[in-house]
Formats: C-alpha cells, sequence, structure tokens
C-alpha cells in the first residue's frame, strides 16, 4: 500500500471543498493518504471549511497570505508534503477525483509520472467552444515547438497528474502563472511518463480564475523555461552557426568566381551556397544539437538531407518575405531582406528542431 500526499491549490472555491473531500476519500479508499489545501488567503471561507473537515478526514491546510498563484501554491505544497507519492489535482471538481485510483495505478505499474490527460484516446472537454479548444491547442503547440523535451506528451498542460517525489528532489521549481506541470516534467526528473485519459468536466460551483493575466503569465514562463533548460541557448547557437555561414558563403564565392573566375556567377553563388550548407550542418550536428542526434552514419546522412531541404525552403521563405514586403509595403529591398532573414532562421530552427534532431 501506498502513501499518496495530494496537494490542492484553492481560491475561493467554498462550495467545492466538502464534495472534493468526499469524493478523493471513495476514490482513495484502502490507501493511506493526506489532503494538503494550498490557499491563497480566500475570502469567501475555503481555508475554514477544509479547516473543519480535518475532524474527519486526513486534511491540512495552508494558508499563503498574499496571493501568488496557482503554480507557486503547489510547489510551496510540495515542500510540506512527506509521502513518496504526490497527486496534483484543482478543487474545483473539473477533475473528476475518481481517476487518482487510475493515475495510481499507473505508477504501480512502473510510471513515474501519470498524467491525467485530455488529448490522449478517451480524454476530452466537456462544453468547450471552438475559441477554447483552439486556446487550448495552441498553448500545447507553442510548449512542444519551443520546449522539445514535452513533444512526447499529448497534454502537458495539464493540471492533474501523480509523480514519485524523488523526481523533483533535484528540480529548482520557479514556475510562474498556471502550468505547474510544465515545470515539474522540465525540470524533473522521469524516465517513464504515462497519460491517463480522462474528460474535463464543466464547473458547477464558484468561477475559474483563468485570465487574459495568466495568458501572458504562460508565455513568460515558457520563455523563462527555455533559458533554464537550455533551449535559448541552443537558439543563440544556432543563429550563431547561421551567422557563420554567411561568412562561409561569401568566402567560397571570392574563391569559385574570383580567384577561380567560375562562370556564370550564378553558378558560382550555388555552389558557395551549398557549401555554406554543409558547413552549417556540421557544426549543427557537433555543437547546436549535439544531445539530439541519434548514432550511426546512416543517421547523419539522414539529417543532411533533411535540413538541406528545410534550408531551401528557408530561401524560398525569405525571398517570398522580401518579395512581399518590398513589392506591396513598399519596405527599402535590405530592410526587407533582414526581415526575410529573421523569418527564414525562425522557419529553419523550428523545422529542424521538429525535423531533423529530433
Ligand atoms: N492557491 C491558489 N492560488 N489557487 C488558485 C489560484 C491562486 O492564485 N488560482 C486558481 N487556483 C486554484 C483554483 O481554486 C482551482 O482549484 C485550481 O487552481 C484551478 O483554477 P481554475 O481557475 O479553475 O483553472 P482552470 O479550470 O481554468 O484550469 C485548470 O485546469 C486545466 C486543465 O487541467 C488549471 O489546472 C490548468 O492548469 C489546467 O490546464
Ligand atoms: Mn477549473
Amino acid at each position: 500500500m501506498s502513501k499518496v500526499s495530494l496537494i490542492i491549490p484553492t481560491y475561493n472555491e467554498r462550495d467545492n471543498i466538502t464534495p472534493l473531500v468526499e469524493r478523493i476519500h471513495k476514490a482513495l479508499s484502502g490507501n493511506d493518504y493526506r489532503i494538503l489545501f494550498v490557499d491563497d488567503n480566500s475570502k469567501d471561507g475555503t481555508a475554514e471549511i477544509a479547516g473543519s473537515l480535518s475532524n474527519k478526514y486526513p486534511v491540512d491546510v495552508l494558508v499563503r497570505k498574499d496571493k501568488r498563484g496557482l503554480a507557486s501554491a503547489i510547489v510551496d505544497g510540495l515542500e510540506r508534503v512527506d509521502a513518496d507519492i504526490v497527486a496534483v489535482i484543482d478543487a474545483d471538481l473539473q477533475h473528476p477525483p475518481e481517476l487518482l485510483s487510475s493515475l495510481l495505478e499507473a505508477l504501480d505499474n512502473g510510471a513515474d509520472i501519470a498524467i491525467a490527460s485530455r488529448y490522449v484516446p478517451g480524454g476530452g472537454c466537456e462544453g468547450w467552444n471552438h475559441i477554447r479548444r483552439i486556446m487550448s491547442k495552441g498553448a500545447i503547440l507553442i510548449a512542444h515547438l519551443l520546449l522539445p523535451s514535452t513533444r512526447s506528451v499529448k497534454d502537458p498542460m495539464s493540471g492533474y497528474f501523480m509523480f514519485r517525489k524523488r523526481g523533483v528532489t533535484d528540480a529548482k521549481l520557479n514556475p510562474l502563472g498556471y502550468k505547474i506541470l510544465l515545470e515539474i516534467l522540465l525540470l524533473g526528473n522521469f524516465d517513464k511518463v504515462a497519460e491517463v485519459p480522462y474528460i474535463f468536466r464543466t464547473r458547477t460551483k464558484g468561477e475559474s480564475k483563468l485570465n487574459t493575466r495568466q495568458q501572458v503569465e504562460y508565455l513568460k514562463h515558457v520563455y523563462s523555461l527555455m533559458r533554464r533548460t537550455g533551449e535559448l541557448w541552443r537558439f543563440v547557437k544556432f543563429c550563431m552557426v547561421g551567422g557563420s555561414g554567411v561568412g562561409v558563403d561569401e568566402g567560397m564565392l571570392y574563391l569559385l568566381a574570383g580567384i577561380g573566375g567560375l562562370r556564370p556567377v550564378e553558378l558560382a553563388s550555388a555552389l558557395s551556397a551549398e557549401t555554406a550548407i554543409i558547413s552549417n550542418f556540421t557544426l549543427n550536428d557537433i555543437f547546436t544539437f549535439r544531445d539530439r542526434r541519434s548514432p550511426g552514419v546512416k543517421a547523419k546522412l539522414n539529417r543532411f538531407w533533411k535540413f538541406n531541404l528545410i534550408c531551401l525552403a528557408g530561401v524560398g521563405i525569405k525571398v517570398g518575405v522580401l518579395s512581399l514586403l518590398y513589392n506591396f509595403a513598399g519596405m527599402h529591398y535590405l530592410l526587407a531582406n533582414l526581415v526575410g532573414i529573421a523569418v527564414a532562421t525562425l522557419w529553419n530552427y523550428l523545422l529542424n528542431t521538429w525535423v531533423t534532431w529530433r
């Protein structure tokens, strides 16, 4: 029998606390568990209700005086719980407590973290309109694009999950906003990640606290995670390699057309461009994406062709952007070219992290 500590963030959830605790108690009957509510000084008496339940159920309450947000509430909670297994669940019953036993089962079957997921077969969202769906998928796409190690997880935005606490003992958690799972996944150490489907229910009592501010904080959080996980530095390296490619291109063109007298000059330029692509590929492979290479000559050749094709498309994008800005927006061609280079660099980076060094 495993002991489970549940951490539940609350802000003005008065009417949800009692049914929540009752349902958790049922779901985890036969298990040794303890609930810790981390309340950010709710004005509606949430903490008092939670505290009064401690006669009957294994409930603790931590009240923080200045509201500091959902994700940081979980981090504060983590410092206070002692079980080897920790579960995080919202208080508003949108996360069905009955799933706790399935999450526990996933851990028993060898997972180090089990995520309640809306985006694996069997999962979903109740009563969401198109806009909410698109926003949710958009947020996931941003994480998948910019934080490559989240790509294997279908619902990295989930706020409902269970994990072995040893996975975060060395992690320096410092999240912003709502997405505590993203922080834990990226900075923690979990060999096996499992996703268990669930339906995100509509809220019946109280109100959601999610607003534009949290959405802006999400972007800041992704940026901060890019910085802390080294992904930002990877992008800088990629840009540095790209810059070196300009030097290689110019130098080779001078060698071929200037010293060697090769004509037509277009042929010389095409050859020098390919030289730069080869040099960029080699540098990126040993410098930028060293940790993301699969071994073997065949795999390397494979990466090389992919890199070539993506960069070729990148040239098309650069020229296209220049043409649009120059012909239709009246921008100076040199400035338009710079914007084109920026867009193509982003394209090259995202596609190459997605396809070449996956
Ligand atoms: N301590 C504390 N401090 N708790 C908070 C705060 C806060 O500032 N803001 C919200 N909470 C609590 C709420 O009381 C609720 O228990 C839980 O955090 C989720 O807040 P909601 O406002 O209901 O968020 P949501 O339903 O839009 O989104 C939730 O579910 C998504 C799907 O799983 C969040 O958990 C998201 O992270 C998650 O993606
Ligand atoms: Mn909610």
